[in-house]
């Protein structure tokens, strides 16, 4: 039973959400499970006792939206056995696809935009009391009052667990040409600084011990704003917020990365503060000049090799891990063989690799030479592969070190292990002992690394 049941007598009405795509989305899923609450709903995963049933979306690639559609049709049946039951679309999807959706399922109630997150308590209250049959909330301008004042101190899907997120700004003003983003999350707005620190500050007295400052470019934050601190300054700030232990960002630009950011980090790490880590996740996206230029990424290879080398000698024990799409259109084999040969100079601890996925109305979308799916999984199996040797290796070289990890609790498949994540954010499974507590730091001695995992001994 979760804690917010606890405080009602008799909870009748429950609601579930299932949230698709990036951490954005799972805290947006925070918001409105939040509304839900508040009108009398509880959480539950068992969407056979759901009333409401929200399905938080992703249209990022055409992956996400096929597995949507997917779960979108399973729940057919569920409308057919209960007719009173509430099913709704929010988010990436729901922004871009609007009415379209209302009209291909009949099982659908409502459709709710990106710019109308504070909107669901209304938009139930109308479906139930109003008896209203379809609503379409999907408005083009985001709601920027309630997305700097409304902060949330509450997490009812990450209740318990040992790390949330905090929104630092929305949007994303950069265009790169193969990326919906910016069509459906709107330009950039940062949050004011006090906002974020009092939420932090919260989440931390609540027992959350990791947070994860969250924004689609995180780097250029406060820059919409006129004497906004920047992203530098607001690191420096939550560093000395005493609540927390540990925190993170995501997701830099790496036009944007700069200087003052990384001494920052350095400072953290120096003052004794320590609470910023050592993980820099920079996408890169592609190692040809020509592809980086096409998708509109303003910067080239060389420019990051540089950032990566100042990254590296001021935090010298760093992990830096990127995102790379593969088959961009005009990305010819020689382009792609650039890719590896970069991938194989920079020796990233970690890529996150993705097949382009062509985007309705975004740019790439309409550009010549667009690569053949066969030849894109070729190209995709050859770098993850390259990958997979370089992270295996890197992670070998960690054999014998200690290192500090945040225990987050039992590790999935195995109640006997712990899983927890050292400060350069590579998960490290141990043997569970009642000695250790999720939320404890401790230091762990590597026994043995693989691909995507640490193994190790507590000391
Ligand atoms: N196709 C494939 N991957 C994409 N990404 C963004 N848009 C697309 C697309 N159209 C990837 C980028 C980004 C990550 C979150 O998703 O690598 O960094
Ligand atoms: Fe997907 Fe992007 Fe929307 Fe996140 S912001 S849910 S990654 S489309």
């Amino acid at each position: 039973m979760s804690q917010s049941e606890q405080t009602t007598q008799k909870p009748q009405h429950y609601f579930s959400v299932l949230t698709y795509g990036c951490q954005m989305n799972e805290n947006d899923s925070e918001k409105y499970a939040d509304q839900l609450n508040k009108l009398g709903y509880f959480l539950t995963e068992d969407f056979k006792k759901a009333s409401i049933i929200l399905l938080n979306t992703c249209c990022i690639r055409e992956s996400a939206e096929k597995k949507i559609h997917g779960k979108i049709g399973e729940l057919k049946h569920l409308k057919r056995e209960n007719p009173n039951l509430i099913i709704g679309i929010a988010g990436c999807m729901a922004q871009k696809d609007q009415d379209a959706l209302l009209k291909k399922y009949s099982q659908l109630d409502f459709i709710l935009g990106t710019n109308n997150i504070y909107d669901l308590d209304k938009v139930i209250t109308n479906l139930i009391e109003k008896k209203k049959k379809k609503i379409l909330l999907a408005q083009d301008e985001p709601n920027k009052e309630a997305e700097e004042t409304k902060t949330l101190s509450h997490h009812h899907l990450n209740e318990g667990k040992v790390s949330t997120f905090v929104p630092i700004m929305y949007g994303c003003n950069n265009f790169c040409t193969y990326c919906i983003v910016p069509y459906v999350r709107g330009r950039e707005r940062s949050r004011p600084i006090a906002e974020i620190l009092k939420e932090t500050e919260a989440l931390g007295e609540k027992g959350y011990k990791e947070i994860t400052l969250l924004g689609q470019n995180v780097n250029s934050y406060g820059k919409d704003k006129k004497d906004q601190p920047d992203f530098a300054d607001l690191l420096k700030s939550v560093d000395n917020i005493k609540t927390i232990k540990r925190v993170r960002y995501m997701t830099s630009h790496p036009r944007d990365m700069n200087s003052k950011v990384i001494d920052t980090i350095v400072e953290s790490i120096i003052s004794g503060n320590k609470k910023l880590c050592e993980n820099f996740h920079i996408p890169i996206q592609s190692g040809s000049n020509y592809i980086l230029k096409k998708m509109n990424r303003g910067y080239t290879k060389e420019y990051y090799q540089e950032l990566v080398q100042e990254i590296r000698t001021k935090v010298p024990d760093c992990s830096i891990t990127t995102d790379l799409i593969v088959g961009f259109p005009g990305e010819t084999e020689e382009l792609f063989e650039e890719t590896l040969e970069f991938m194989k100079k920079i020796r990233f601890d970690t890529a996150y690799t993705f097949i382009y996925s062509k985007r309705s109305n975004t740019p790439a979308a309409s550009f010549d030479n667009q690569v053949p799916l066969i030849d894109k999984k070729r190209r995709l199996k050859i770098l993850t592969d390259i990958q997979n040797e370089i992270s295996l290796d890197i992670n070998k070289k960690l054999e014998n070190k200690v290192l500090e990890v945040l225990i987050e609790g039992e590790s999935k498949n195995n109640s006997s292990t712990y899983t927890g994540r050292t400060r350069t954010n590579k998960i490290v499974l141990f043997e569970r002992d009642e000695k250790y507590k999720p939320g404890q730091l401790i230091d762990v001695k590597i026994t043995a690394a693989q691909t995507w995992v640490l193994k190790g001994q507590p000391i």
